[in-house]
């Protein structure tokens, strides 16, 4: 079998890649990478069935040839973060169009899976985010990098190719982006800040890295998973302050919510949105803005996780720990 893997020096291609390479050995792998430097001193050790392709998803001529033949594409490369401005789309949504126009009719393609995002549906500002996300949810992207994803995956899912479009939430595990929302919460806790103190009533969803990975590969084969979208996610979101509790546990500091009434949270909410009433991560930490149901992934091909919370929690604080990033 032949895969083609976008993003593959990135925080999920490189989980992906890692997980490839131990669970499907015999596959020959392709990897568009920009900087094939990079991408030797992230695999020192050279794995024999991987190519490093030198190239750029917005210069499809780069690496046309090599989707000859190719019986799955992981697409993965992207520019992530919870902003605007018009790059996203560039990097987004023409850089999607373009590996499409090049797979062409993509004769021995069996499926292209399009690792999207929920902020490619999100959901309206200005309305409470009681419900879990669902694939039945009206799209709503709040910021440019949503838009460009769910252009994106309009892209993908009109191409005539088969497909999976998968959309995680948090993600967490080895190999993290730096100064991502995640990353930046493990060290806030980790130093002990006075907000992750706060007992913020959300709710929010996430998967371990690995899981991610082994959900991108089972995509590709399942038949049920055919020209389908789904969130995906850990079976259940989880209480904002319970993963904080995870967090803080991994790093063996003490974590002591303050105790607060209702009234008072609610009081709190109030004025932190009065003063920021767009701030999407205010509204991740208060609702259950960023908390989705990924039901439809569960029913459809039976997978199951290997990390719950805790231990995918306590995994990624190793992780840290052993890199001496803490
Ligand atoms: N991380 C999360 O928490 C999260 C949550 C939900 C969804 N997602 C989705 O997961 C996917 C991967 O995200 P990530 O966190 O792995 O991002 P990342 O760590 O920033 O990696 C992005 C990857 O895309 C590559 N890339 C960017 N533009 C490219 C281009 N024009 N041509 C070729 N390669 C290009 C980067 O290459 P360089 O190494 O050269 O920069 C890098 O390998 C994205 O589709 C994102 O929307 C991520």
């Amino acid at each position: 079998m032949k895969v083609f893997v976008t993003g593959a020096t990135g925080f999920v291609g490189r989980n992906f890649l890692e997980w490839l390479l131990r669970n499907q050995p015999d596959v020959s792998v392709t990897c568009l990478v920009r900087d094939v430097h990079k991408a030797q001193a992230q695999w020192p050790i050279a794995p024999q069935n991987v190519q490093w392709l030198a190239g750029d998803l917005l210069e499809p001529d780069s690496y046309r040839a090599a989707l000859s033949g190719v019986n799955a594409v992981f697409h993965a490369a992207a520019l992530v973060s919870l902003k605007n401005g018009p790059e996203f789309y560039r990097m987004n949504t023409e850089a999607t169009r373009n590996l499409v126009a090049a797979l062409g009719e993509g004769k021995d393609l069996q499926r292209l899976v399009f690792v999207s995002s929920i902020s490619a549906v999100d959901r309206p500002m200005h309305e409470p985010a009681v419900d879990l996300l669902d694939e039945d949810f009206a799209p709503h992207p709040n910021t440019d990098y949503g838009k460009s994803k769910l252009l994106a995956e309009e892209v993908v899912s009109y191409s005539g190719l088969p497909y999976t479009i998968l959309r995680p939430a948090y993600i967490y595990g080895p190999h993290p982006r730096l100064n991502s929302s995640m990353d930046r919460l493990i060290r806030d806790i980790s130093a002990q800040t006075p907000y992750t103190r706060f007992p913020f009533p959300g709710q929010a969803s996430g998967i371990h890295a690995q899981d991610l990975a082994a959900m991108m590969w089972l995509a590709a084969q399942h038949p049920q998973a055919e020209n389908e979208a789904f969130f995906v996610s850990n079976p259940q979101p989880i209480p904002i302050v319970e993963a904080f509790a995870h967090i803080a546990s991994a790093l063996n500091v003490p974590y002591r919510p303050l105790e607060r009434a209702p009234e008072h949270i609610r009081r709190a909410q109030h004025r932190w949105y009065h003063r920021q009433p767009d701030h999407l991560v205010l509204r991740i930490l208060f609702e259950n803005f960023f908390a989705c149901n990924p039901a439809k992934w569960y029913r459809a091909t039976g997978f199951q996780p290997t990390f719950d919370y805790s231990a995918g929690l306590n995994d990624t604080v190793r992780w840290y720990q052993a890199h001496g990033l803490l």
